[in-house]
């Protein structure tokens, strides 16, 4: 049976990707499309975004879709996760005595703030270095001040467990927040928090892994106000060294989905973007410790609404149940897309209307994200989504989920081309498995 379903939707995908440029650009790309480098880099090495890819990948990739020798680029990324897109674009237009426009959209409030402060450091550079200083002094102050006060802790479970959070250092990261918010003004505040943001997982016996943050009681916590003052040292030489941007930009706390009433009037010269895989992993729970010290929610239902605002690629809530391909023109080619994926669902158990979901409600975003798209691109211009695909299902049933295959089918049907499937990595996979375990970069042009 497993054999059988994984054939069965090899075939299936290779008639689709039988029309398709494919090459295996592994050995190029295969640090790229991880976050290999960033964590000697100035600005992108504030906080370890898993997810995130190689500050180097835009660079090749202008170069390898033949954008390099325009002189000023617009380039947006409606999936901005660490904002990695944007400040790459900054610097590589810049090496080149070009400026870059930049434009990005995320969903989740801890990681766009993550962006958002990235790219203020960025475009402001040594300008803010001084009064971030100053800040620091106001708020090492506040922090004294707040000495004896307690102060509530958030609403989360996880916060609360002594296991994980020894108390009294819970109340210092809330102490820290406090001073930030008392001495920190609106040009440096994200700064700041990033840099509080940075401290949760160093300072419990939570560590963060692919999917989940797991338990380590063996794991020392260190104490937030001196990893804090470690963390700002390090932020304020990257701000030092940094020149001010000629580009500008912005991130937007906001929806994919909706990208194209976001940058209202803009055009761009390239798109780039990483979405969700439909992997199972949910953001809003992996980034949630963070985003609750910093304020983001107020209560358990504010997370859970952060969560069904995300794009639908794990099951892990259940989402809305509208389907805008349904009543599109393209529906009929939707389904002969993704009806043989959705019948290798193992039926019977209890996971099995919540992977059919994840398989339906994927389609329906992305083919949104890519309508959404081929309206802001200019005639000329390129997209680039980086994305993997992934193995479900257990035992005798298992089946791929082909996102590289299925986003580039759905490109066609929105207006798009697709001009080449560059593989990047080839994921582990045993005998016999798929040959459609990997993680691809898949390039389009308007038609
Ligand atoms: C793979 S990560 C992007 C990482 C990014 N390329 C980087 O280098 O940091 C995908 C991002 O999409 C965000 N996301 C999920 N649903 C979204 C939505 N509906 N609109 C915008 N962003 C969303 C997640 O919060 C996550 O940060």
């Amino acid at each position: 049976m497993a054999i059988r379903s994984v054939e069965t939707l090899d075939r299936h995908y290779s008639a689709f990707e039988g029309n398709w440029k494919v090459a295996d650009c592994s050995a190029e790309y295969g640090r790229l499309v991880v976050p290999h480098g960033n964590s000697e880099e100035p600005l992108y090495r504030w906080f370890h975004l898993k997810e995130a890819f190689s500050s180097r990948l835009l660079d090749r990739l202008l170069h390898d879709v033949g954008l390099s020798v325009k002189a000023n680029l617009a380039i947006a990324d409606p999936f901005a996760g660490s904002g990695t897109t944007l400040l790459s674009g900054i610097s590589a237009c810049e090496r080149n005595g070009h400026r870059a426009h930049v434009f990005g959209v995320e969903r989740n409030p801890f990681i766009w703030e993550l962006s958002h402060a990235k790219l203020q450091a960025r475009i402001l550079g040594n300008s803010i270095a001084g009064s971030f200083a100053a800040e620091l002094e106001k708020i090492k102050k506040f922090y004294e001040d707040f000495k004896y006060d307690t102060f509530v802790i958030p609403g989360l479970s996880t916060l609360k467990n002594e296991k994980y959070f020894p108390a009294q250092y819970m109340q210092d990261l809330l102490r820290i927040r406090h001073a930030i918010d008392a001495g920190a003004t609106q040009e440096t505040r994200s700064i700041f928090r990033v840099c509080l943001a940075s401290c949760v997982e160093p300072s419990s016996r939570l560590r963060r892994d692919g999917r989940a943050l797991r338990f380590e009681p063996s794991r020392d916590p260190k104490l937030p106000w001196e990893i804090f003052l470690d963390r700002v040292d390090l932020v304020r030489r990257d701000l030092e060294s940094t020149k001010p941007a000629a580009s500008g930009g912005e991130v937007v706390l906001g929806d994919a989905r909706q990208v194209s009433s976001l940058a209202t009037e803009q055009e761009f010269d390239l798109i780039l973007f990483s979405p969700p895989y439909p992997n199972n992993i949910d953001y809003t729970e992996i980034y949630k410790t963070e985003a609750w010290v910093l304020g983001c929610y107020e209560s358990e239902a504010e997370m859970k609404a952060q969560r069904q605002r995300t794009v639908r690629s794990h099951p892990s809530v259940r989402f809305s149940q509208e389907f805008v391909y349904l009543n599109s023109a393209v529906a009929a080619d939707v389904h002969s897309l993704i009806d043989p994926v959705v019948s290798c669902v193992p039926v019977g158990d209890r996971y099995s209307e919540g992977r059919k979901e994840v398989i339906i409600g994927y389609a329906d975003d992305m083919l949104r994200v890519l309508v959404e798209c081929r309206r802001i691109i200019r005639e000329d211009g390129r997209l680039v989504f980086v994305v993997g695909n992934s193995l479900h299902g257990s035992g005798d049933s298992k089946y791929v989920i082909a996102a590289d295959v299925i986003m580039g089918r759905l490109a066609e049907l929105s207006g798009w081309r697709v001009s080449e499937v560059k593989i990047a990595r080839m994921l582990k996979r045993r005998a016999g498995e798929s040959a459609f375990l990997r993680e691809s970069l898949v390039i389009l042009e308007p038609v």
